[in-house]
């Protein structure tokens, strides 16, 4: 795209404006202009410390009890037990580290998944270092959990299990109610990571007997470093921070007012729009997944068939590194991610991926194109226009260029790691 800007000097000269095609939302989303004006004011005029006696105090105060019903609201739980944290990471660890901590004496045992978020897995870790012991449940080559797997991994010694609601990098949608109804059976709370699915598909702490759960603020156009963690009535936890009375003396600390508020309002935007917003962003996944399917070969579509979030597509393309074809995007203004981890100056295939079972070379060759509310066909269309050129390119250099399609399931097979 080309666009006329004068030149130094006078003189008019044309100069290449680069499209940006933002794909990237499972990373984070640019903050809603709905949620940014309900957040100004409170840093300006209305700044008061929501602990203060006075006016500008009680305020504050009042903003953020409006937050936090919003954020209820969009979980189906109640405003009481919604407690607002610095993000995703934060309730993760509040949620693992504060149940095992505040309940040693009924046990020692949490069981988890291989595929969480690392804001999970490194939570868990961290307790084994303390003596907790940990299952890591593997999963499908869909990325989805048995629930029996969670069942038989359940001792008298379990004091939580921890199941994200939908994975970040491949999509899949886990059966939460199923799980959540497990735990409940066995008296042992349930803890889901549901950054990721929340303003995607419909959460109801109710009915899936959920105890504890994580949101971010920025997946869903909210800011940077706000997020909550429900925890169900009654629940023994630790607080991670401690200090003041904040947040019912679970989470000390004088409260991000202008961040919680703008994580309300995003928590209501979300909500009302959701059913508007599933169709729109599975369509784009949808049509975008038809023409890789149509117009590039040997590419293996990641994550579970149906069971997936809207937005999310991840692809692996063999023969290709990831790297190169995110960079090679890149130019082009394509913004998306791999899943590959970059650890003492080597990059490291997706632990999601390998759990599936994708082979280590073809993990390093794929990529999570994650679609959001303003991306629109002609994305999809520019996206195109790129893509196959680019992964031809790059299988010409790394010499992987002649490999011909390999068969493509039918329509109706489930095959977990879906070949298009
Ligand atoms: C599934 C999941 N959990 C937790 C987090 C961490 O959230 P935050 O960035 O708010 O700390 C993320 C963010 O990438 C995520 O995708």
């Amino acid at each position: 795209m080309y666009d006329k800007h004068g030149a130094p000097g006078g003189v008019s000269r044309q100069v290449k404006v680069m499209r940006r095609i933002y794909l990237d939302h499972n990373a984070t989303t640019p903050v809603r202009a709905e949620v940014l004006d309900a957040m100004l004011p409170f840093f300006r005029e209305r700044f008061g410390n929501a602990s203060s006696v006075h006016g500008l105090g009680q305020d504050a105060h009042a903003a953020i009890e409006e937050a936090r019903s919003q954020t209820a609201t969009l979980i189906g739980g109640r405003s009481g037990e919604v407690f607002f944290t610095s993000g995703g990471t934060e309730a993760d660890n509040l949620a693992l580290k504060g149940v095992a901590f505040a309940n040693r004496d009924l046990g020692d045992h949490i069981v988890t998944t291989v595929i969480e978020h690392s804001a999970v897995l490194n939570s868990a870790r961290f307790l084994e270092r303390q003596g907790f012991s940990v299952t890591y449940l593997p999963v499908d080559s869909s990325g989805m959990v048995d629930p029996g797997d969670v069942e038989r991994a359940i001792t008298g010694r379990t004091l939580l299990v921890s199941v994200m609601s939908g994975n970040n990098e491949i999509g899949t949608i886990q059966p939460i109610d199923e799980i959540g109804t497990i735990a409940r059976r066995h008296g042992v709370y349930f803890h889901t990571d549901a950054v990721q699915v929340a303003g995607k598909i419909p959460i109801d702490v109710e009915k899936a007997q959920v105890d504890l759960l994580s949101l971010s603020a920025h997946k869903i156009y909210g800011p940077k470093g706000a997020g909550a963690i429900y925890m169900r009535k009654g629940i023994r936890i630790e607080p991670s921070m401690h200090g003041g009375h904040h947040e019912n003396n679970r989470r000390a600390g004088t409260e991000n007012t202008p961040g919680i508020v703008g994580f309300g309002r995003a928590a209501e935007l979300a909500h009302t729009e959701q059913a508007a917003e599933y169709r729109h962003l599975a369509d784009l996944r949808d049509t975008l997944e038809k023409r890789i399917r149509e117009e590039i070969n040997d590419a293996v579509v990641n994550g579970h068939p149906t069971e997936r979030l809207p937005g999310t597509l991840n692809v692996s393309f063999p023969g290709v590194e990831g790297e190169s074809l995110l960079m090679r995007l890149d130019l082009k203004g394509i913004a998306v991610s791999t899943g590959s981890a970059c650890s003492s100056g080597s990059i490291e295939p997706s632990h999601v991926l390998l759990a599936l079972g994708v082979d280590p070379h073809t993990a390093l060759g794929s990529v999570r194109f994650s679609f959001g509310r303003d991306n629109t066909l002609t994305d999809v269309e520019y996206v195109m226009t790129h893509l196959p050129g680019i992964v031809t390119h790059l299988r010409h250099v790394s010499g992987k260029g002649g490999a011909k399609a390999v068969s493509v399931s039918s329509p109706g097979v489930v095959s977990s790691v879906a070949r298009v």
